[in-house]
């Protein structure tokens, strides 16, 4: 059984000239700081501290083929509605706008057939305003006719450019896009007369793709947008030829991939989209790979080396399970939450590398890595010295706030403590654009090691294209306490015909009470599952 948002309502469209003001809950911020919450993080929303977030996007309602129409939009497999009606409720309690997210690395898939055709659209535009839209069922509905959430923001991955292998595109659809921007905004003001509802579109490093590649000039898009967050991470990873940055604040010594932080900023800024309407995503992870060099023996030292074929499990959340609405392959991510960073490889502090673990600052992009010798294991991240260089860039530039993947990541609060300082009003200093005094030396190690030259600059290559994926994704990750050790995930295709055969699904261990097929695991009264608690 799965949640889905369907409607065939007629809707009647007026374009509004004119939009309400936005009600600025926190009125007294200047700056974003703009976090994404998914419900397979570990983190429940009871536990989230709403002082430290300016709006809070909703990750995700997808987009996907296997719904009953390429309009429907269907929420993500782990929801249940609670946390949803929670996020609001505690929001509006906190005056923190909450806006439901709709596509992600795997739930872009339809956007293309619907932003291209009239009739998809308006159906679209009908169920995705029920996310704004106030309920009028009674309160625990388990079909409300609206969330009353206080905007979308919309995470087409990618217009024009192929992302996850299960979207459609073409070239066509930047153009379509914007139609859909406008009817959307249109639709929002007609109903909300008085409210304004956000309208926000998570965007990669470059501006969206025309049929000439990325478009030179995006104006025409800035008037239906409260904000883009751009998603300067997942820039080199697995798909690179050498390992590299996550996140690099700048780039300028990559093979390859020449995309960071301030190219970002830089790209849209060209393309003429204003910076007071431009958030600048970070990570709150890192990715790994293993390497086929010995990272601690290089002269020069460089954070760009040759790498296996196969990405390593990262952190201990970190699983091979198949994406349920796109299947990509069983495949890990590498990925190591902030926090598993620092209850692992950086136990010891933040900058205090675990015994075989050595800690490299890289110049170049601003960001440290770790290298581990024994197994060989190379991990790209953001810590509070790398995000302290990016939020006063920020501020440095008159950039509108900051994003973050995702706030189920931090540890004690490290990350988002530094995102926070992104707040000034018009005495806003102006901190000069930092780069670290050191060469790529390790800046504090367990083991050992010998002095190291500087990193070499070489050329980087002028490539425009990339197919790194990009979160926010709806890649799930799962807490381990052990208890689905050998357990097969829930796979929607198969029957399960025996009472107490155990799954896992979304971080937890769940048994079936009788027959079924197809029903995804929900903790929603009378479903078959019973949720045995998290892995
Ligand atoms: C647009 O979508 C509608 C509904 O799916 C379909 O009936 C129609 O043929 C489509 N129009 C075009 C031009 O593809
Ligand atoms: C919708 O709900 C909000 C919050 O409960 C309330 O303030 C607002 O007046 C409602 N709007 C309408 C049109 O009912
Ligand atoms: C990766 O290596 C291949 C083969 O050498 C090359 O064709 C390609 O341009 C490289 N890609 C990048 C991004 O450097
Ligand atoms: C660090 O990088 C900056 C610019 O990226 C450069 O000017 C500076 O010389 C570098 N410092 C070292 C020690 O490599």
């Amino acid at each position: 059984m799965k949640f889905s948002l369907f409607s065939s309502l007629a809707v009647a469209f007026a374009i509004a000239t004119v939009s309400a003001a936005p009600i600025e809950k926190r009125a007294t911020d200047n700056n974003k700081v703009v976090g994404y919450w998914v419900p397979w993080g570990d983190v429940p929303v009871a536990d989230l501290d709403m002082t430290q977030y300016t709006h809070i996007n909703y990750g995700f309602a997808v987009l996907y083929k296997g719904a009953a129409a390429p309009t429907t939009i269907t929420f993500d497999r782990y929801y249940d509605g609670t946390p949803m009606r929670a996020l609001v409720q505690q929001g509006n309690a906190a005056g923190v706008p909450i806006l439901m997210s709709i596509g992600g690395w795997t739930g872009s898939q339809t956007f293309s057939d619907v932003a291209a055709n009239a009739s998809m659209r308006a159906t679209f535009i009908n169920n995705a305003m029920v996310f704004v839209r106030n309920n009028t069922l009674p309160l625990y509905a388990d079909t409300p006719d609206g969330w009353n959430m206080d905007g979308i923001d919309i995470d087409w991955e990618y217009p024009g450019r192929a992302g996850a292998i299960c979207n459609d595109y073409t070239p066509q659809d930047a153009a379509n896009y914007l139609i859909l921007l406008q009817e959307l905004r249109a639709q929002m003001d007609l109903e909300f007369p008085t409210i304004h509802k956000y309208l926000t579109a998570a965007v990669r490093v470059q501006p969206w793709d025309g049929p000439n590649g990325p478009m030179s000039d995006v104006t025409a898009y800035v008037q239906y947008l409260d904000w883009i967050s751009i998603m300067a991470y997942d820039i080199m990873g697995s798909w690179s030829n050498t390992t590299g940055p996550n996140a690099p604040f700048n780039n300028p010594d990559s093979p390859g991939n020449p995309y960071s932080f301030v190219q970002a900023v830089t790209a849209w800024k060209s393309a003429g989209w204003p910076l007071n309407k431009m958030v600048v995503g970070t990570a709150f992870y890192g990715r790994s790979l293993t390497t086929t060099v010995d990272m601690d023996t290089q002269n020069p030292v460089t954070m760009y080396v040759p790498h296996t074929a196969t990405t390593p499990k990262g952190g201990p959340a970190d699983t091979n399970d198949v994406n349920f609405y796109c299947n990509e392959g069983a495949v890990y991510s590498g990925l190591w939450e902030w926090k598993e960073l620092r209850t692992g490889p950086l136990a010891g502090g933040p900058t205090t590398p675990a015994a075989g673990w050595t800690r490299y600052w890289d110049n170049g992009t601003s960001t440290p890595w770790l290298f581990n010798a024994a197994t060989s294991m190379f991990i790209s991240y953001d810590d509070i010295e790398s995000m302290t260089i990016k939020v006063n860039y920020v501020k440095a530039q008159g950039i509108l706030g900051v994003m973050l993947w995702d706030m189920s990541y931090d540890y004690n609060s490290e990350l988002i403590t530094v995102l926070n300082t992104v707040h000034c009003g018009s005495d806003c200093p102006t901190p000069p654009v930092q780069s670290s005094s050191s060469p790529a030396q390790p800046t504090t190690t367990v083991a050992a090691t010998t002095t190291q030259a500087p990193v070499t600059t070489t050329t980087q290559a002028a490539a425009t294209t990339t197919t790194a994926p990009a979160s926010p994704s709806s890649t799930p990750s799962n807490p381990g306490t052990g208890q689905c050790a050998g357990v097969a995930p829930w796979n929607a295709a198969t029957t399960y015909a025996t009472a107490g055969t155990k799954v896992t699904y979304g971080g937890h261990l769940w048994t079936n009470q009788w027959w079924t097929q197809g029903d995804t695991p929900t903790t929603t009264a009378y479903t078959v599952w019973t949720d045995n608690g998290p892995c």
